[in-house]
């Protein structure tokens, strides 16, 4: 099938079979090795990203399903060099450590910051929970996504997705 989608603001043309993974498509026909895939089953967040403003699990979804969407993956955050402010509080806090599962986390946080730059802690441990940290357990994760939603109020910053 053909199709055509933008990655990270970057306009695509493909032949893809029907079955094509999506995570297959951006981690091996992209090149975008930032989305990881974990379960690859449906269980572990760590392949999330954003289609349309929406996060999605790219395991469980076809390639041609996207076809004419806007994708965002954790390649497509930093400008000019500079990381986004969610990877640097994810930084900061330490809510990083082999890092697999981080990418997941930053697209779903991103996603709940873009509603709301002011969670509270149990809104964001509810928002999170369809993703698995093996590492960290998950209060340098909620401090991050806390950590950002408050760096970005203070500058009066917005995210857009
Ligand atoms: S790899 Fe997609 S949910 Fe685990
Ligand atoms: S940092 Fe290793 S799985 Fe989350």
């Amino acid at each position: 099938m053909n199709i055509k989608v933008t990655v990270n603001g970057e306009e695509y043309e493909r032949e893809v079979r029907p079955d094509r993974r999506l995570i297959d498509f951006l981690r091996e026909d992209l090149g975008l090795t930032g989305v990881k895939e974990g379960c690859g089953v449906g269980e572990c967040g760590s392949c999330t990203v954003l289609i349309d403003g929406e996060s999605h699990l790219s395991c469980l979804t076809y390639t041609p399903q996207v076809n004419g969407s806007e994708i965002k993956t954790i390649e497509g955050l930093e400008e000019d060099g500079q990381l986004h402010p969610l990877q640097e509080a994810f930084v900061e806090t330490g809510g990083v450590q082999c890092g697999f599962c981080t990418p997941g986390f930053i697209m779903v946080g991103l996603e709940l910051l873009e509603k709301n730059l002011n969670p509270s802690r149990q809104e964001i441990r509810k928002w999170i929970e369809g993703n698995i940290c093996r590492c960290t357990g998950y209060s340098k994760i909620v401090d991050a996504i806390e950590l950002a939603g408050k760096k970005l109020r203070e500058e009066g910053k917005k995210i857009e997705l």
